[in-house]
């Protein structure tokens, strides 16, 4: 079935219609920046020209950076604070005109990896962690998925890890690969011990830049290690894929 998928992030609101069998994107995926500050309503707005874009109306599936359960945000780490509360599913199904299904970002990109991408076919535990503005986290076990996990606000060392480790970190402090993998792999040794994973895929803008971390990353820790396959699609897919039809 061909739902459209909206992924909103701190940076940027991208979208595209997604055979949701295939995995595939039917047209190019077309992106707005996030309006700042980022309002529900402006938001809204802007989730809403991006249906335009494609002139498409029917269900759609959205991802959101937080906590969402029943398509009410319940947690604004990284975004406005006006978000704690808010009817998002509701929100955007009055600006897009279909029902639409409001779900936290990694978990969305955790399904798209599990459905087409570098999770596939993998049985037992995975753990996907998208490294970006911060740390999301999608636990999958046997395929299903065990929503909101929120590893990135693990405490490791007295701090999120969100806050010593994302992309955004790695980029601010200018750190090396080197010693960026050093923090990484303490982290992953932490999940390592709580959850016993088959596998790890490592997501978000980061995964661009796999060549140069991964076998740093993959000398230290023991469970296999994958970058994710769809890189920037991922949240757009799995949302379309967890859209309710
Ligand atoms: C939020 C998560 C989100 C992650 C990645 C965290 O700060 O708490 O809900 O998945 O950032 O955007």
């Amino acid at each position: 079935m061909d739902i459209l998928g909206i992924d909103i992030g701190g940076t940027g609101i991208k979208g595209a219609p997604v055979n949701t069998e295939t995995g595939e994107l039917l047209a190019e995926r077309f992106r707005i920046p996030t309006p700042q500050p980022a309002l529900p309503n402006a938001v809204a707005d802007v989730v809403q020209q991006v249906a335009a874009h494609f002139g498409y109306t029917g269900p759609a599936g959205v991802t959101f950076p937080a906590i969402v359960k029943k398509g009410i945000i319940h947690t604004a780490a990284n975004v406005d604070g006006s978000w704690i509360n808010v009817d998002a599913a509701a929100l955007f199904s009055a600006h897009l005109g279909g029902e639409t299904t409001v779900v936290n970002d990694a978990d969305a990109a955790g399904v798209a990896e599990m459905r087409f991408g570098s999770g596939k076919d993998r049985p037992g535990t995975v753990i996907m962690l998208t490294f970006g503005t911060g740390i999301g986290s999608a636990v999958f076990h046997d395929g299903e998925l065990l929503p909101n996990t929120e590893f990135g606000h693990l405490q490791i060392r007295g701090k999120d890890a969100e806050r010593r480790c994302s992309e955004r970190v790695r980029e601010e402090k200018n750190m090396s690969f080197k010693k960026w993998a050093k923090i990484v792999s303490e982290y992953l040794e932490t999940l390592e011990k709580l959850f016993s994973p088959e596998l790890f895929i490592i997501g978000g803008g980061v995964s661009k830049k796999a060549e140069k971390f991964l076998p740093l990353l993959t000398a230290k820790t023991h469970v296999l290690i994958q970058p994710a396959k769809m890189q920037n699609e991922a949240g757009i897919i799995g949302a379309a894929c967890l859209a309710r039809r």
